[in-house]
């Protein structure tokens, strides 16, 4: 078997403006974080300061060997009340594109990863009557941005974004979240409406336009094959459906969805990573082939795929066998374009907060000095061999 890419494929790191950046106190994740009870295991705080030190971070990135570099753009910076734009956050996030290009990392650049500013949440968020019209004015103003970078994605899994309704309630009730529950409907059609209002504006004036999805590996327990395919129809299928309507597609695999008779079972502890989820690297070759059995003709970017680990060694060994189960779907016939690992950086993982780390480069986050993993330099290398 060929591990071998097609040429002009991009290799690189994603990152997420709220994740790494620091100090972004106007979006509605900063509020959530200091909210009574929350869920989250500590506030982002400063982050690993990206926004000031990303040079530092994108010459490290292109020193490896990589060519190509994922980010997102903070709203809540570029729109800090309805209809007041900071030109200064705007050339902020212009100056990272140029800077991708000046080091020869290609930009890959995300509309909204999951934070959106207060003003947008406070008036109801997706579910408000205004948020397809706001969306598209902030792809509007981002335009100047992104017409250089190499592709743009609307939103960041909206897929997931529409379980944390019900994820948030099955905390509540203090049920165990085996695995993603499936998505509010309500909210992923909302998503999936802004999606198209974004793409209506990006079209035409920019780079390939698509949507990132958080793609599994589905395996049916216990001969639950009907459950499994409900559950993916609700979770994935309908999502595809919609990435049909843009210039390629975005998936952002890490693992599997084990769905029995009564939803998502637990994996075994044994398999679990510092992200509680399963360490399953051959999860991103089967999701590529499944991508393709409902979008046949899709080209698809790897946005995100990495593992949550303290022991650099199991990195690599999942990096690598992720590699080689995607080179063979290629070889099958998938036109996949490129692989960006999660993460650059050690970073905010959401609720976990700064434990799980899937960087390529610790940080030390009282110095914020960066020390780049053996990871790094490996992924540098494939990158410049564009195999394994
Ligand atoms: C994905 C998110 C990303 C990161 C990884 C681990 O669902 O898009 O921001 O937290 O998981």
């Amino acid at each position: 078997m060929t591990t071998t890419f097609p040429d002009g494929f991009l290799w690189g790191a994603a990152t997420a403006a709220h994740q790494v950046e620091g100090g972004n106190v106007n979006n509605h994740y900063w509020e959530w974080e200091h909210a009574p009870h929350t869920p989250f295991r500590e506030p982002s705080g400063d982050a690993v300061d990206h926004y000031h030190r990303w040079r530092e971070d994108l010459d490290l990135l292109a020193g490896a060997g990589c060519n190509a570099y994922r980010f997102s753009l903070e709203w809540s910076r570029i729109e800090p009340e309805e209809g007041e734009v900071s030109r200064a956050a705007l050339d902020h996030y212009r100056r990272v594109v140029d800077g991708c290009r000046e080091r020869g990392l290609a930009p890959v650049v995300t509309l909204v990863h999951f934070t959106t500013p207060r003003w947008f949440h406070r008036d109801g968020s997706w579910l408000g009557p205004k948020a397809g019209d706001r969306f598209a004015r902030f792809a509007e103003l981002a335009l100047p941005v992104v017409q250089d970078a190499e592709y743009v994605l609307t939103l960041n899994e909206p897929n997931l974004a529409a379980c944390l309704p019900v994820l948030a309630e099955m905390a509540a009730r203090g049920e165990p979240v085996n695995g993603l529950p499936r998505p509010d409907q309500e909210l992923s059609e909302a998503f999936l409406a802004a999606h198209r209002r974004g793409l209506d504006v990006l079209r035409g004036g920019s780079p390939p336009v698509g949507l990132a999805l958080v793609g599994q590996e589905w395996i049916a327990e216990d001969g639950a094959v009907e459950q499994m395919a409900a559950h993916r129809a609700a979770m994935e299928d309908q999502f595809l459906e919609a990435a049909a309507d843009g210039d390629f597609v975005g998936m952002q695999v890490y693992s599997c969805a084990r769905i029995g008779a009564g939803g998502p079972v637990a994996p075994a502890p044994e398999l679990t990573t510092l992200a509680h989820i399963e360490d399953r690297p051959q999860a991103l070759g089967e999701s590529v082939r499944r991508v393709r059995e409902v979008l046949p003709e899709m080209p698809i970017l790897i946005t995100e795929n990495g593992i949550a680990t303290a022991d650099d060694a199991q990195r690599i060994a999942f990096t690598d066998a992720a590699l080689r189960g995607l080179a063979a779907a290629v070889e099958d016939g998938a036109d996949v374009r490129g692989y960006l690992h999660w993460s650059l950086l050690d970073n905010f993982e959401w609720f976990g907060g700064y434990a799980p780390t899937f960087g390529l480069i610790g940080v030390d986050r009282t110095t914020f000095t960066r020390t780049a993993k053996p990871s790094l330099e490996w992924l540098g290398g494939v990158a410049r061999r564009n195999g394994l």
